[in-house]
């Protein structure tokens, strides 16, 4: 069953703008490690930090938690598989939400799909459960 869907699109430019302006303060509070390892290998950097910011909004959309002041962005992160398919992992608070909104006797899994086209980046998320029998 579908728990929950979420999407978001972000502008490359603005988020370029707040790199250039925040620099590693933004990035440190945003983005995790694995991330930022991501952004800083590309020539894009502000087109992937983008789809990331707009991945991390979706997610919270799907949680149905939308965006709250002081929330932990680093608590819901991508990361690519070797085929450059993403992956949202969530931790904390993020985590939690997740295991509230999950039925008894299911996993729950995130799905994840982003895409570029400047100066947008779009997510989308959904939330799924399976039973796990
Ligand atoms: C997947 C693919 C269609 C993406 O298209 P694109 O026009 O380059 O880029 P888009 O802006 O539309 O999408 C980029 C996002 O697609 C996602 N993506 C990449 N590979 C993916 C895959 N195999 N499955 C699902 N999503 C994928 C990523 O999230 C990527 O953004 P990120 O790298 O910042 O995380 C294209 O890369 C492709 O056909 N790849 C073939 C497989 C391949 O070349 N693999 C190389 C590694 S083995």
């Amino acid at each position: 069953m579908i728990l929950g869907i979420g999407t978001d699109l972000a502008n490359i430019d603005r988020i370029q703008g707040v790199l250039s302006r925040h620099g590693d303060r933004f990035r440190n509070r945003v983005f995790t490690e694995t991330e930022q390892a991501k952004a800083s290998r590309r020539k894009d950097e502000a087109g992937t930090y983008a789809k990331r910011w707009a991945a991390k909004e979706a997610c919270s959309k799907a949680l149905g938690t939308g965006l709250r002041m002081g929330i932990a962005w680093r608590d819901m992160s991508v990361s690519n598989l070797p085929s450059g398919q993403p992956v949202m992992e969530v931790t904390g608070w993020a985590k939690n939400r997740l295991d509230e909104i999950t039925p008894d006797d299911h996993k729950a899994i995130v799905h994840v799909s982003l895409t570029d086209d400047h100066p947008w980046a779009q997510a989308y998320v959904v939330i799924e459960a399976r039973p796990l029998a």
